[in-house]
């Protein structure tokens, strides 16, 4: 073993113990509550990437929360890699669900359980202690490395871009590494090259002008719950297709290639059943499941509220329904264009009697990225070394909004995740393996030097 790695295995409990630390600070950004615990997340990884010996590290104030900036430049002629990361994490509702309590992280069978631990915030600190270790161990840095971790990402952003043009001196890059998303099993280490994109609508649909007894009026005065639920039904066909016209006008093909690349990978379709708890899988026909996830684009109810919800039976006849209607596109969808297609076939859709709104939420542009560049190499060679197998390239059915961003900002960017499928990311009981959480850290730990010696 090579002394880097002896210190990276010889650290591991400092490793826990740090990230427990950090987890257990409740950064949750939609919650307004809460402004104050993430601007603590903020210090708090501020400080410990000054104690990584990245002195210039700063808090950053924006018109939302706040952006962690750091750098560490060896040579300003050498090729710089900037790392994303977001140190934000989802709400934990519903909270009675977790095993043990969301802010106080849980070591059971080698997994840390508490909400960020693997989205983002454990994979965000990988980073900082690979940094760490290497400044630590005389190793340096072979190319310059700049940090920009934002508390935004879970509500959509919206502060990074002009953050990123308005310091575009301090922040300029020629890659960009992020670690958001996970590898294909815990045998397989895994770059991600393709991110599905969202656009998210809300349906609010209003009948009779306040509750009524159902009794009284039912039968009579349309039921704006039972309209929601012929327009939701009316979104997707008896073959799992989505029914807004020109949804898929501009959906690309799998391609033969994609499809010898599918069929290779090991994939545990029953694994993946038994995950998810269901009793069989269903989607669009004419395709697998991994055609499904990474390539095909869907549509889902992510909410559904109206009428009586409470213990018991309650007669009313509901005045409002609503539904929240996210929908998860590929490559050439546009975000914008297909939550247009969508309010109108809704309109189309909302029977007589009631009236519908259709609001949209933010979304993101699908993203693949074509692995030419050098950096994806060298990302491989340090997965392969970390892990001792062959890493392959995955797509992966979630939604980075910032990615087609940085691209275009910057240059190349590779997704180098570490998270494991089932990791609970949003849910109850999210974890990180802390296992893959030393191996990832080890795998950033000899990246800087494989990129070094390639280029980018
Ligand atoms: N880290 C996730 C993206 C992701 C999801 C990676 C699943 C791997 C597996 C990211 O933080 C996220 O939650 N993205 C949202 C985007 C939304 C908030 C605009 C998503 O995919 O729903
Ligand atoms: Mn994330
Ligand atoms: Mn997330």
């Amino acid at each position: 073993m090579t002394d880097i790695a002896k210190y990276v295995t010889d650290n591991r409990e400092r490793y826990e113990a740090e990230l427990a630390e950090f987890l257990r600070i409740p950064s949750v950004s939609t919650d307004g509550s809460r402004a104050d615990d993430v601007v603590a997340a903020a210090e708090w990884l501020a400080a410990k990437i000054r104690e990584a010996g990245l002195e210039d590290a700063e808090v950053i104030a924006t018109d939302g929360h706040p952006i962690v900036v750091a750098s560490h430049i060896t040579d300003p002629s050498a090729p710089t890699v900037l790392v994303y990361g977001h140190y934000d994490v989802q709400p934990e509702d519903p909270v009675d669900l977790w095993t043990s309590p969301p802010f106080e992280p849980d070591i059971r069978d080698g997994r840390m359980y508490a909400r960020g631990s693997v989205d983002d915030k454990g994979q965000v600190y990988m980073h900082v202690k690979a940094l760490e270790a290497r400044l630590a161990n005389g190793l340096g840095m072979p190319v310059n490395v700049k940090l920009v971790f934002e508390g935004e990402e879970e509500v959509g952003s919206k502060n990074l871009e002009a953050f990123l043009k308005s310091h575009s001196d301090r922040l300029s890059a020629d890659a960009v590494l992020i670690s958001d998303t996970g590898m294909f099993s815990r045998d397989v280490p895994s770059i991600t090259i393709g991110l599905r994109g969202l656009a998210y609508v809300e349906v609010i649909c209003t009948g009779p002008k306040g509750d009524l007894h159902s009794g009284s009026y039912g039968g009579a005065v349309v039921n704006p719950a039972n309209a929601l639920c012929k327009i939701v039904a009316g979104l997707k066909d008896e073959d799992g297709r989505v029914t807004i016209p020109g949804f898929y006008d501009k959906v690309l093909d799998v391609s033969a290639i994609e499809k010898e690349g599918l069929a290779k990978l090991p994939f545990d379709e029953p694994g993946f059943i038994s995950e998810t708890g269901v009793t069989e899988l269903d989607g669009e026909v004419g395709f697998d499941t991994l055609e499904r996830l990474w390539y095909r684009p869907t549509l889902d109810v992510n909410g559904l509220l109206s009428g009586f919800t409470g213990e018991g039976a309650k007669t009313v006849l509901p005045s409002h329904a609503m539904a929240k209607v996210s929908m998860r596109l590929v490559p050439n969808q546009d975000p914008s264009e297909i939550a247009e297609l969508a309010r109108a076939h809704i309109q189309n859709l909302a029977p007589r009697g009631v009236t519908v709104e259709v609001h949209e939420h933010h979304g993101g542009t699908p993203w693949v990225s074509d692995p030419a560049s050098s950096i994806f190499e060298a990302g491989a060679a340090a997965l392969e070394k970390a892990f001792g197998s062959q890493p392959v390239f995955i797509r992966e059915g979630g939604s980075i909004p910032i990615v087609p961003m940085f691209e275009s900002l910057f240059g190349p960017v590779m997704l180098l995740g570490f998270g494991l499928p089932g990791s609970n990311l949003h849910a109850p009981d999210e974890w990180i393996d802390l296992e893959m959480y030393n191996k990832g850290i080890a795998t950033l730990v000899d990246l800087y030097d494989e990129i070094a010696s390639r280029g980018v």
